[in-house]
């Protein structure tokens, strides 16, 4: 073979060589560029402290209350008598994970007096969380796990021979009625334990 023939094809190799360089630099570049974004999106949606609830449906956000936070609860009839009813408060539950709707989130007792008055409690002792019961024999809110005693006012009831622990009254909660009889009560929790009532 002649020398000009063996030139052109080092010159060939040379040129494939370094057109396969240039190819593999720039996928590996393109491989390093978009690995880092790939591992962001990622992060991004598996994110469990991220809000998905923002993801949602406005419709869906709601949670079952309106926008001053009050649900509905029951109506007017279903709260018939002085005798306080306990109430199941039922709304769409939303944690970092899952939207599940219709979920039981806390109860309250709804109560009438006799000019037809309203009132609303939360059913959580503010001692230390246990759920009091309304005892038709005493006509009064009890706590089983520690002695709480609490008239049909909320206020704390002494009972003689024991103590009262719970630092405050029962939690009252808001309620309004439209004209269609609809009992809306704005449900919060508080913390226990505290002289004051605070919102969680
Ligand atoms: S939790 Fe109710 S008295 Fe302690």
């Amino acid at each position: 073979m002649s020398e000009t023939n063996d030139s052109s094809a080092e010159e060939s190799r040379r040129g494939f060589l370094g057109s396969f360089a240039a190819w593999a630099a720039a996928l590996v570049g393109a491989v390093l560029g978009v690995g880092p974004v790939c591992v962001g999106v990622y992060a991004f949606i598996m994110d469990p402290l991220r809000d998905k609830s923002k993801d949602l449906p406005k419709k869906s956000r709601g949670s079952g209350a309106d926008s001053e936070g009050f649900f509905r609860v029951a109506s007017v009839d279903e709260i018939a008598s002085v005798v306080p009813r306990r109430f199941t408060i039922v709304a769409d539950k939303q944690d970092a994970w899952n939207f599940i709707e219709n979920q039981a989130v806390g109860s309250v007792y709804l109560q009438k007096s006799e000019t037809g008055d309203i009132s609303c409690f939360h059913t959580t002792c503010p001692h230390a969380g246990c759920s009091v019961a309304y005892e038709q024999d005493s006509a009064a809110y009890h706590c089983p796990c520690h002695n709480s005693s609490f008239k049909l006012d909320g206020s704390k009831l002494e009972v003689d021979g024991s103590t009262n622990p719970s630092p405050r009254p029962l939690d009252k909660l808001d309620v309004k009625v439209d004209d269609n009889n609809n009992v809306f009560v704005r449900y919060v929790d508080y913390y226990t334990g505290k002289h004051d009532q605070i919102e969680k």
